[in-house]
Formats: structure tokens, sequence, C-alpha cells
């Protein structure tokens, strides 16, 4: 549990918290780049952490991210003009470059120079693995962009989406973390298909290795890395191996799933994170790769399977139709009575309430990488509020990483195993 003094300091991002604060100080995903897919294309509009902001893509390529509100009367950039190099307010025509210098003010005389005096808030962007990143924090402080897997491989060897996730970001990610909720919330076991082998079963219920079934309480070990922490879930299988599963936590909010068990340089992976838009929602960002090939129809996470609505990116199955959920295939196919892994997910996440309140929680042995996430963004916050510097990845390579997914011999330690998340020989392709 946390008290409410601590919940809340993970929790607040807006400007001037110190959990805002903190996450300022990374390269953070704002859209995704086919959403601004050509020079000149229409601008998105999109909140990061309670700052409302418009990405565009000028007639260069280049993109910016801008505040959704005009300086001179506050007009949302959103209704803007996309043309030669900047967006421009269409209240009074006041256009605005990437870097948020004003470039034109035609409704002030041309001999004034006030233009030159007034800017837009703009941040730092780059358009990196699929997505549009953008940097809010001290200039002198910014990183390296994190050389993730999925922006170190070709365009068709890789599958991303956004959406809107209704429940505070931490939610998110200490789902995202959770190794022991896969054995239930994603199981397709029920006693049922226990007592009945031969039920049929669906697509999506959650086919698991039969490790994951037989042993549902793990034990966790997790240790802290320089571009996080890395945690490892050691199932029994059989009398003298383990099934591990491993998987890098990259500040400040990603998560590589284990895949499959095989050869680590052609596997598919995915994974997720989840970005702070306001207080009481989030976006979550999902990645598909693999290093070697294209990916193939249906290698994608299960999130960018889901219809959204295109102007509020909300799944249309969500907490306004409970999710689907059918008492049916709860009894006879899958643990939850919901069709799609990441729609149980977001389900059972937004059910905790928009900022679940853990001063009532009791947390076991299997929440080992959650109470490890919670002390790292303490500590960040504290430390924000102190006035000293706080953990940050600064090389972009510390973040060439993959999850592992393995059975071996029960005398090969966690320590052992945890360099196979490492990636250094990541074919850099961009
Ligand atoms: S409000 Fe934007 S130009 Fe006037
Ligand atoms: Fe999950």
């Amino acid at each position: 549990m946390l008290t409410q003094h601590d919940n809340d300091l993970i929790c607040r991002t807006g400007p001037g918290t110190p959990m805002g604060e903190y996450l300022r100080r990374f390269w953070i995903p704002a859209v995704l780049s086919r959403e601004i897919p050509e020079p000149d294309c229409p601008p998105v509009r999109v909140k990061i952490m309670s700052e409302e902001l418009v990405a565009f893509r000028d007639t260069n390529g280049d993109v910016g991210i801008l505040d959704n509100y005009c300086p001179h009367r506050r007009a949302s950039l959103f209704f803007g003009r996309n043309e030669e190099c900047g967006l421009r307010c269409v209240y009074h025509g006041w256009k605005f470059d990437v870097n948020g210098d004003c470039v034109d003010m035609p409704s002030e005389p041309a001999e004034s120079n006030f233009k030159d005096k007034v800017k837009i808030k703009s941040y730092p962007a780059a358009d990196w693995g699929g997505y549009i990143w953008v940097y809010m924090g001290p200039t002198e402080l910014k990183p390296e962009l994190p050389e993730v897997g999925w922006a170190m491989v070709p365009e068709d060897h890789r599958v991303v989406s956004r959406r809107v996730q209704e429940n505070n970001y931490v939610q998110g990610i200490e789902g995202g973390i959770d190794s022991s909720h896969v054995s239930f919330l994603h199981s397709g076991l029920t006693p049922y298909q226990r007592d009945n082998p031969d039920a049929p079963r669906r697509r999506n219920s959650g086919v698991q290795p039969s490790a994951m079934v037989n042993d549902s309480s793990p034990r966790f070990i997790v240790k802290e890395t320089e571009y996080g922490f890395v945690y490892g879930a050691q199932r029994n299988s059989g009398d003298d191996e383990y099934y591990w599963r491993i998987t890098p936590f990259m500040m400040p909010f990603f998560t590589i799933i284990p895949g499959g068990i095989g050869n680590q340089d052609e596997l598919t992976y995915s994974g997720h994170g989840w970005v702070p838009m306001d207080d009481d929602n989030c976006w979550m960002f999902t990645y598909s790769w693999n290093a070697s090939r294209p990916l193939r129809p249906g290698e994608n996470h299960p999130a960018s399977d889901l219809k959204l609505d295109p102007r509020t990116k909300r799944a249309t199955v969500n907490k306004d139709n409970d999710y689907g959920i059918d008492r049916e295939m709860q009894k006879y196919f899958n643990f939850t009575g919901i069709e799609n892994g990441s729609v149980q997910d977001a389900g059972i996440q937004e059910s905790m309430g928009a900022i679940c309140d853990r001063t009532k929680e009791h947390l076991g042995t299997s929440d080992a990488a959650i109470i490890n996430l919670r002390k790292v963004f303490l500590r960040g916050a504290r430390e924000i509020m102190e006035g000293s510097e706080p953990f940050v990845p600064r090389e972009g390579s510390v973040y060439r990483l993959r999850s592992v997914s393995l059975i071996q011999d029960r005398s090969i330690t966690f320590d052992e195993t945890v360099p196979r998340v490492k990636n250094p020989g990541h074919p850099t392709l961009v």
C-alpha cells in the first residue's frame, strides 16, 4: 500500500508537480508517425501530462509540437492551416514554425516588429520508431533518443498503435509489469475446460505454456539496472527445470512482453507503455517488432486490432458496454468472458477507478515488480523536490533490449540469465 501523499506524488503529473517534472526529463511518445503522415497534412491535437498540444509536420517534413492555444487570443491551433513551413492560426492569421517562432503576423502593420517578440510554447519533437516523440523538460538535460528495438528496424518489421485508456498511467504500467496476472486474467483455462479437455477454445483465449498454468504462484526477483529495472518470474517446469519470464522495465513507461521460446534473434517481441494524458487518463502505446524479417499478419499487439473512435482514440469496446463481457464465454471459454487480451487489461485497470486508492491495497509476494516501480518513481519525485537530479538513462543505447522466455536447468540463476535481455547486436537499419 501507499500513503495518500505518496499515491498523489507518483500519479499527478501536471506542470509543476514533482512526478511531472521528473517525467519531463524523458523523451515521451506523443502521437503515431502515421497520424501526421506527410508534409503539410492536418495537425493532430494531443494532451500529455495535462498540457494541451498540437503535433504537425511542416512543408520540409520536420515535425513540431506546439501549445494548442495561439498566444494572440488563445484560439486552438488544431483548426490551423498547415502551410509553407508553419501552422497558421485561422482566427487572425498568425503563423508559427516548428520551433515556436512567429514567422508571420498579417494582422499587424508591415513595419511592426511585434512578431519578433512573440513565441508560442514549442517542444523538441522527433519522428522515431513509428512515434512522434516529445521532450518537455529543461533543454540542457535532454537525453539521447532511446534506441528501443522497434525503432531500430525497417518500417515493415514493426507495428505500433496508440489508444486512450480511462485510468491513471501508473495503473497501466503496474498492469504491464504484473507477471502474475497472466496466469489468471488472460488464461483460457476454466474449471469447465479442465474437466472437459475437448471443449472448444477461442483465439485470444490465452494459450499459455503449461508451466504458466501448472504453477500459478511464481517466485519474483527484481534487479535495478542502467535502464530502469529487470524482473523475472520463475515457475516450476517438470522436476528439474524452471520456466523463466524475464522482462526489462525501461524508464519511464515501457515493458517488453516475454514472447515465445526460441532463437532470440528471430523472435517477434511486443510491448506497451502508458503515457499520462492527464491525471485520470493515459495513452496506451504498443509496439511489436522482429529484427530479422517483416512482421506477418497477426503478429501485432492485440491492442492494434481494436476498433477506435477516430477522434477520441477510445476503443468502441469500453466501460460503457462492460467491455463486451459475455458470461457464457466466461463459463466455457476463458477466464474473463472478454475477448481481446488488451481489452481484458484495460477493463480491469479501469475498474480500479481513475486513480487507484492504494491506501487500501494488500500487496503480496507476486507484487515485487510493482513495489519496485513505486520505489523508483517515488525516489525520483523526491529528488526533484529536494532539488537534486533524479535517475534518467542518458544514452540511447541502454534501451537496446528484449525480453526472455525460456526453460532451463534449475541450477542456472536469475543473475546468469539477465544478460540475455541485452541486444547489443541489434541491427541498426535506420
Ligand atoms: S487568436 Fe490566433 S491569430 Fe488571433
Ligand atoms: Fe495483461
